[in-house]
């Protein structure tokens, strides 16, 4: 049902596509004096064979009429185009084209003043034209009409943002030199130099540092142990361990410390009040 609705839509709209056809086209080059150089017809069924060759001042002329290939009335398309494309260096300028009503069209190319949008020809390479309409309820043209070929141009003036599409220059860094070591020999006599006084000081703390007396009795040597063991657990969390786990291990470790503290108080405390 609605392949049959779309298949009778497409009928409809390309029974109403019509047809354009140009009546009398004619491309004629003068010179600046007015000398006729030139008259062509062109046809869009057939592209000019000998390209279409301008001189510095020359002016190109072209003038057609857009008619409805059924009925024979003139049309006035909503766009009408020359495309001038240089194939090699990809550069194309576009020209409006104006049509009257009753679809006369008149194109001037005078080359004392080109207009901007014609592509540079640094290399007179010649420039593909083609003339390119289109109006609804017919079918669009674009056809390739003739080479032109143009007197050499300056070449396209380059983007100022050319250059920042290009590859920059490698980067090599550059470290500074190492610094100069004195000889071994030198820098451990200053290495004993620096600890010689900690060499003194702990010689001379082991003269006048008290023992202590009761650290492995029986009952003091768990309390020590259980802070030393305390220590071991931070280290290892420093090493490994998350939080969770430190406060969990530190939790089981707490319950024996705290025994073995209070004996150790009580053994000191007994001590000192001379029961032995
Ligand atoms: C072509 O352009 C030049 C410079 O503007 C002008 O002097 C000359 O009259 C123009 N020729 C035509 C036929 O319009």
């Amino acid at each position: 049902m609605l392949a049959a609705l779309l298949s009778t839509l497409v009928l409809a709209l390309s029974a109403q596509a019509a047809t354009l056809k140009l009546q009398s086209p004619k491309l004629v080059v003068t010179d600046s004096m007015g000398t006729q150089l030139r008259s062509d017809s062109f046809s869009l069924s057939k592209q000019v064979a000998e390209a279409v060759e301008l001189g510095a001042k020359d002016i190109l002329k072209m003038t057609f009429q857009v008619l409805d290939q059924e009925t024979g009335n003139g049309v006035q398309p909503h766009q009408t185009f020359l495309r001038f494309y240089d194939e090699k260096t990809n550069e194309e300028g576009i020209q409006p084209v104006r049509v009257t009503p009753g679809g006369k069209a008149k194109f001037e190319l005078n080359l004392s003043k080109p207009p901007l949008s014609l592509p540079p020809t640094p290399n007179g390479d010649p420039l593909k034209v083609s003339l390119i309409i289109g109006t609804s309820q017919y079918d669009p043209i674009s056809v390739e009409l003739f080479d032109l070929v143009l007197p050499k141009s300056q070449p396209a003036p380059e983007n100022p943002l050319e250059s920042t599409f290009h590859v920059l220059p490698e980067i090599h860094h550059t470290f500074r030199a190492d610094n100069k070591m004195p000889p071994q020999p030198i820098s451990f006599a200053f290495i004993g130099i620096v600890l010689a006084p900690w060499a003194i000081l702990l010689s001379l703390w082991s003269q006048v540092v008290p023992k202590p007396s009761r650290l492995f009795s029986p009952s003091i040597l768990p309390f020590v142990a259980s802070l030393g063991a305390f220590e071991g657990l931070l280290f290892w969390y420093w090493v490994d361990l998350k939080l969770g786990q430190v406060l969990l291990y530190g939790f089981m470790l707490s319950l024996p410390t705290f025994f073995a503290g209070k004996t150790a108080l009580a053994s000191i405390g007994s001590q000192r009040l001379g029961r032995k």
